[in-house]
Parts: C-alpha cells; structure tokens; sequence
C-alpha cells in the first residue's frame, strides 16, 4: 500500500471523534509504512460543490465533446475522483448526523459516483459492475447513540450502510466499518477504546 486517501467530514476540527479515530489509524498504517503517502481530503473545509443540472450535463456529455464550460464545472469532480484512484486505500470518517452522513461527505459521494468512471451498467449480468478494483476502503462513523446490529436503533442507521454500500458500489468490495457509539453517555470511554481496538486490528490487517 503505498497511498491512503483520508476523507475528513466533522464540522468540528477541535474535539471530533471521527476525526481523532481516523487520524489514529492512519498514524498505525504510517508507523508500520513510513513511507506511505496521505492524501487528506478534509470535505468539511472545503465542501465539493453540490451536483447542478449543468453538472449532470456536462457529466452525460462524451468527454470529447465537453465544451471548456462543461470541463470547468466538472474540473473539482474530477479532482475528487482522481485522489480516489490515485489511492490504494480510502478512510472515510464521519460523524452521524441526522441518522445519515455530513451533507459535505454525501456531496463527494456525489462527485466520485460517475457513471463510465466509477461504475458501469454490466450487461452480461444485468447490475452494476463497480470500476475501482483493487482497492480497500475503511468507514469510520461516530455517533452520540448506538445503532450497533442486532439492535432495534440499528434500523434507522443510514450513514453506516451507505458508506459500506457505495464503497462497494463503486468497486471496493474489500470494506470496513468501525462505528464509535455511545458518544453522548456514561458509555463513551468504553466504547471508544472498543472501536479504537477494532481500528489497530484492522491497520495491523492492512499492513500485514
Ligand atoms: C447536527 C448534528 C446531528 C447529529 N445527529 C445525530 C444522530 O442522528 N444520531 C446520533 O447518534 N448522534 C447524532 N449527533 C451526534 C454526533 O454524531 C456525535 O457527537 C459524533 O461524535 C460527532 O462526530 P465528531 O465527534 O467527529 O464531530 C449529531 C450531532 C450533530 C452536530
């Protein structure tokens, strides 16, 4: 593994768990490849524009026949999706709002979901076939409450499934999650050491 992409969503900079767990295991991935290059992507920052009808335009347009508008209104899109391929593994981490993902995190899915790029309609089998193989991917997701499985909250977790969801969508079928629960009770320490143990297990895996 030679480049991690690390996708940043906490509106907080100071005092998130999403971020400190991410940051964490990126640290463990590091000390076991010093070598390893870390692309940040801190969505939260710097929010990728929401998608536009000239957006989808420009998208459904063949490359070739893009006018300069259209590739400029596609120009941070592209971006995103370029660190994306550029790296060998994805960390996604964010917290829970609103049962589902940071508007900012659901805006690069947005730019990184592209059809002829990310995914294609497979005919033979009559689904999608995801694009971006070979690669690993890791969602981290903090909340205030605890949705773990088996439970009757798990139901109205959105953001775990989805991330898991569209990382495999787009091809990675090799992903994690790690929830970090329990945030806003007696609870937390426990559970954050709990989900902090699950994350060296999964960068000892990953550097192994
Ligand atoms: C706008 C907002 C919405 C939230 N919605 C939820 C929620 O639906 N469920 C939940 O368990 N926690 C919710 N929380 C709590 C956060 O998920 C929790 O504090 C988490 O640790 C935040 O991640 P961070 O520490 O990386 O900022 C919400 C927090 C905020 C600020």
């Amino acid at each position: 593994m030679k480049t991690v992409l690390l996708v940043t969503s906490s509106a907080r900079h100071e005092g998130s768990v999403s971020r400190a767990a991410a940051a964490r295991f990126v640290a463990a991935l590091k000390a076991a490849s010093p070598d390893l290059r870390v692309i940040e992507r801190d969505v939260a920052a710097r929010p990728p524009a929401p998608v536009t009808g000239e957006w989808t335009a420009a998208l459904y347009t063949p490359a070739a026949d893009r006018t300069p508008a259209q590739r400029a209104v596609l120009a941070e899109s592209d971006a995103l999706l370029a660190e994306l391929k550029a790296a060998d593994a994805v960390v996604l981490a964010a917290p829970m709002y609103n049962f589902g993902v940071p508007s900012t995190l659901k805006a690069w899915v947005d730019a990184i979901t592209r059809s002829g790029d990310t995914f294609v309609y497979d005919a033979a089998s009559g689904g999608f076939k995801g694009l971006l193989q070979g690669k690993r991917a890791l969602a981290i997701v903090s909340s205030a409450g605890d949705y773990a499985p088996g439970t009757p909250a798990a139901a109205i977790d959105f953001a775990t499934p989805y991330l898991r969801f569209v990382l495999q969508f787009v091809g990675i079928a090799d992903t994690s999650t790690v929830n970090v629960p329990f945030q806003a009770g007696d609870q937390r320490a426990a559970a954050t050491a709990s989900a902090h143990a699950k994350l060296d297990e999964i960068a000892r895996a990953w550097t192994a």
